[in-house]
């Protein structure tokens, strides 16, 4: 493998109109933090820069609803994020924001070198403009019906449900979010980057040189975008609120926020070469070969709704401004939680603070606790497909993994070497070495092979994954060696104390080893594991890895200290019920028949927000046949009607979102399908006990699914 010179890691500029949630962190902020530390222990030159997205709708948005001024939300959000992350140790080298002058200017000057080389196109195209409001409806100005999934969170850019990049012009139904009403279409004009005029390039250096080398789902997506053809995009807005298009004849027209954010990566390391220009290369102008030098890796890491900007805009933003590409955009799929998308809107989230106040707080654990959730986030983390958060999940993964396997062969090890070694790093007697020895001899050095080649392709679920194992191979050594067992031959076998010498040494030599193997995933642990064996934070430079001789024979170590605590079932039951406490749903959200999910003509459902489940999952269904023997509307509720079915061995009532779809009279005495195993949920003050099966068809009809007729393949069960 050769090794760049440099690199240059991003992380995506979270926007400054809220709190983050913990599907953010595992998405964009976890995963690069690992890689670079790993590429710091490495001692390869690396800048790691992040900062806050403050332009674009969603903040004057925001404003509105707090009743303040976009100033005032990016003022607050922006200290807010940047303390999440600081909490959480995600150890960027700058955290920016796209307010600072120097953002604006480096934005501006990069429109200005496009639009000056022809770069950029000017059309006159027909928009969306709110009347009442007197403003163009750019982006989350303007909301409507997704034509992808049908939800109604679908905004003028993007839907908030299965993150379909969007444009107004494609939502059904579109309306004003400032003032409710349906708008009009009028004139303007904006800069245009012609993206049709790179498409070559995209192929070739995305379909062709990366095809391999990126994850599958990155270039998959990319794949669909070129195939599908690729449209100019707007680079500019009419808006007051961003950087203004530095043309005389712009008429107060601001930039388009997704084209200056990703410059915001460029202007985070101008800023971060200022800071630190007493110790760089270059001083001030040290940023320039992170995004000049053909030698440098770039790589991003970004959530997947944000591919397209990081994979195919941005790229031939920097080709033609002459910068270097990306190297790697290890984009993550979403993670979801307990059983459902986070979401901002329906309160259906665990933001990062709210777990920082509950859980980091030195009472409860501090710095453990903010590796326990590294490390659940890690583990479960939605690389290759969408994932999921639950307490239970985050439970098992702390106590069965982390206090069962990890935190316990460190103490083991620690009170067996006070106890049995008078506290010192024991020697090692070559002649007594056996098989099982030095096959964890071997195994340390080939754990620390497979990690290194993981991280550098960034599969750090397995590469995690390998740290633990290693560490359940020092509890499996350790029991087999026992040598508690041993100290009682002391007296009577010469060999005894050598036996326990080399048992311990080994494996004070594999906690050393996987304190370095850990301390991108876990720096908390790995420092607090420097403490006990008292050496330097040196010792977790990479190269020494794989190696038995991290500790002198000799060296006293301090009194163990437990690396996690238990999480215990109260605590999980808490944070469940203060989940679904904050949810706030809409009633016609609670009652939407299940065919919102099922519907099997539209072919890019896979874009679902919903986690892919596995077959145990779907056979915990207990799907009945029934027949509807009565139906009613519910009062003051006009989707909701009131059934009545038979399942042969009983009678229940359901509750079902179907009124907008069905007159009761109509479908009395029809068989339909029943979830019977669902949870009873009370909706207008009636208990529901099931859920009936609906499957919609390309028109979006809904039709029951009953025995005689099965509506298209999606719905069928066999
Ligand atoms: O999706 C988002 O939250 C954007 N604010 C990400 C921007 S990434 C970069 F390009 F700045
Ligand atoms: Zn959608």
């Amino acid at each position: 493998m050769t090794i760049p010179k440099r690199y240059l890691v991003t992380s995506a500029l979270p926007y400054a109109n809220g709190l983050k949630h913990v599907g953010h962190l595992a998405g964009a902020y976890i995963p690069a933090d690992i890689y670079v530390r790993y590429l710091r222990a490495q001692k390869r030159d690396v800048v790691f820069v992040c900062g806050s997205d403050e332009h674009g709708t969603a903040i004057p948005i925001q404003a509105k609803k707090e009743g303040t001024t976009p100033q005032a939300i990016i003022d607050k959000y922006h200290e807010a994020m940047k303390q999440d992350f600081e909490d959480l140790n995600i150890s960027f080298d700058i955290y920016h924001r796209t307010s600072s002058p120097l953002h604006h200017e480096t934005a501006q000057e990069f429109f200005t070198y496009l639009n000056d080389r022809g770069e950029l196109e000017i059309k006159e195209t027909e928009q969306y403009f709110d009347v009442e409001a007197n403003s163009f409806l750019a982006d989350r100005f303007i909301k409507g019906t997704c034509p992808n999934c049908g939800s109604d969170r679908a905004y003028g850019d993007q839907c908030e449900n299965c993150g379909r990049t969007l444009s107004p012009d494609e939502l059904i139904n579109p309306v004003s979010t400032l003032s409710g009403k349906t708008p009009i279409k009028k004139k303007t004009s904006h800069w245009f980057l012609p993206l049709g005029k790179h498409e070559a390039f995209l192929r070739e250096w995305i379909l062709e040189s990366h095809k391999d080398d990126w994850r599958p789902t990155v270039v998959g997506q990319c794949r669909s975008w070129i195939d599908g053809g690729l449209q100019s995009r707007a680079v500019t807005r009419d808006l007051d609120w961003g950087i203004q298009v530095p043309l005389p004849d712009a008429n107060g027209k601001v930039l388009y926020v997704w084209f200056d954010a990703p410059i915001g990566y460029i202007s985070a390391t101008k800023q971060w070469a200022i800071d630190n220009k007493q110790r760089i290369a270059g001083g001030e102008d040290g940023w320039k070969p992170y995004w000049y030098d053909q030698d440098t890796q770039l790589v991003h890491f970004v959530g997947k709704d944000n591919i397209v900007f990081h994979c195919i805009i941005f790229p031939v933003m920097l080709k033609l401004h002459g910068n270097i590409i990306p190297a790697n955009v290890p984009a993550n799929e979403f993670l979801n939680l307990e059983g459902d998308k986070m979401s901002t809107s329906r309160n259906w989230k665990l933001e990062m603070r709210d777990y920082i106040n509950d859980f980091v707080k030195p009472e409860n654990g501090g710095g453990q606790c903010v590796d326990m959730l590294r490390y659940y986030l890690t583990q479960i983390a939605p690389e290759t497909k969408d994932s999921e958060f639950t307490w239970r999940g985050f439970q098992d993964a702390v106590n069965s993994e982390l206090v069962s396997i990890f935190g316990n062969f460190v103490n083991r090890t620690f009170v067996l070497m006070h106890k049995l070694c008078k506290g010192k790093v024991p020697p090692i007697h070559n002649d007594l070495l056996d098989d099982i020895d030095k096959q964890l001899v071997i195994d340390i050095a080939s754990s620390k092979d497979r990690i290194e080649g993981m991280l550098e392709q960034c599969k750090f679920r397995d590469a995690l994954f390998e740290v633990i194992d290693l560490a359940r191979k020092g509890n499996q050594y350790m029991q087999k060696r026992e040598p508690w067992i041993v100290a009682k031959k002391i007296d009577t076998d010469p060999n005894a104390q050598k036996s326990i010498d080399n048992t311990l040494h080994l494996c004070l030599q594999l906690t050393a080893n996987l304190a370095v193997l850990v301390n991108p995933f876990l720096p908390n642990t790995a420092r607090k594991m420097l403490g006990m064996m008292k050496v330097v934070e040196k010792m977790l430079d990479w190269e020494n890895a794989g190696k038995i001789k991290l500790l002198s024979v000799g060296y006293s170590l301090r009194e163990p200290q437990l690396l996690f605590r238990k999480i215990e079932d109260e605590e999980m039951k808490e944070q469940v019920e203060k989940l679904k406490a904050g949810l706030v749903k809409s009633e016609s959200e609670q009652s939407k028949p299940a065919a919102a999910t099922t519907n099997p003509s539209n072919t890019k459902m896979e874009t679902t927000a919903k986690p892919v489940i596995q077959f145990d999952d779907f056979a915990k269904i207990d799907l009945k046949v029934a027949t509807i023997l009565a139906a009613e509307k519910v009062e003051k509720a006009d989707k909701l009607l009131k059934l009545t079915v038979d399942l042969g061995t009983e009678q229940r009532t359901i509750v079902s979102g179907i009124a907008m779809h069905f007159q009761p009279a109509d479908i009395i005495g029809k068989q339909v399908v029943v979830v019977a195993n669902l949870a009873p949920r009370k909706m207008r003050g009636i208990e529901s006990n099931g859920m009936i099966l609906l499957a919609e068809d390309s028109s979006g009809k809904l039709h029951f699914i009953n025995p005689e007729t099965v509506i298209g393949s999606g719905a069928g069960v066999s």
